[in-house]
């Protein structure tokens, strides 16, 4: 069967952290959909366009009305893999009209930006959701990486973290606005973090190990 709707992954922004493969689908899509980020950056004039707002449903119906007429290429950020639209496409459709082509998480590039590894990090999304306190609690060597978003941000986040019997002292590395020019990683600690300005949309990296 022809896979119907393309879930193709534009990593964390920037055009130049894309995939050949995801550009591809993306530049010969008749039908995209995307948030308004991705639409605003990869959209032609020649596209039919749907934004993804919080009106799901909306993006949903264009889907299902679109792919009786052609393929349907839906741009998410990021890996489709983490924390995507992909979990709503595969409850309202069936996975063998589904084909997902993988990108950069901003997770992979915030612990690049740091040289540190994340295979045996814990990774979490405070990005509409509350991980449970069992999974974030303080545990020695352990190392976290979360995506967060405007009500969990880094100031929230850090003093939940401290609740759950990490130092204050405990080294944060706030990521924002990943591969753009305005890039900022600030290495600070969780309790300088409770106090200072709150950063929203970012990744955290959360490790005892101070010697970042
Ligand atoms: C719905 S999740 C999508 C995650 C995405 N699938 C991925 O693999 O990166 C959105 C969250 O990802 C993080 N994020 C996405 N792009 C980012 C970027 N360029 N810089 C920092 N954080 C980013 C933020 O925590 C944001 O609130």
């Amino acid at each position: 069967m022809d896979k119907k709707i393309i879930v193709a992954g534009i990593g964390p922004g920037a055009e130049k952290y894309i995939t050949p493969a995801a550009l591809e689908k993306i530049r010969s899509a008749k039908f995209l959909v995307g948030g308004r980020r991705a639409l605003e950056t990869f959209a032609t004039s020649a596209q039919v366009t749907c934004p993804v707002t919080k009106d799901i449903d909306a993006a949903l119906n264009f889907i299902r009305e679109k792919i009786s007429i052609g393929q349907v290429v839906v741009m998410v950020s990021g890996d489709p893999g983490y924390y995507s639209m992909l979990d709503v496409l595969r409850k309202n459709f069936d996975a063998a009209l589904i084909e997902v082509i993988p990108s950069i998480s901003s997770i992979q590039l915030a612990f690049a930006k740091v040289a540190m590894s994340w295979y045996d990090a814990t990774l979490l999304s405070f990005h509409g959701r509350r991980p449970t306190d069992d999974k974030l609690k303080f545990e020695p060597n352990k190392v976290l990486g979360l995506l967060t978003d405007a009500e969990f941000n880094s100031a929230t986040i850090s003093k939940i973290l401290i609740n759950l019997g990490w130092a204050g002292s405990s080294r944060l590395i706030i990521c924002a606005r990943l591969s753009y020019a305005d890039e900022k990683i600030i290495s600070t600690t969780l309790a300088d973090a409770v106090n200072a300005e709150p950063v929203k949309h970012c990744v955290l990296i959360v490790t005892e190990n101070t010697s970042h």
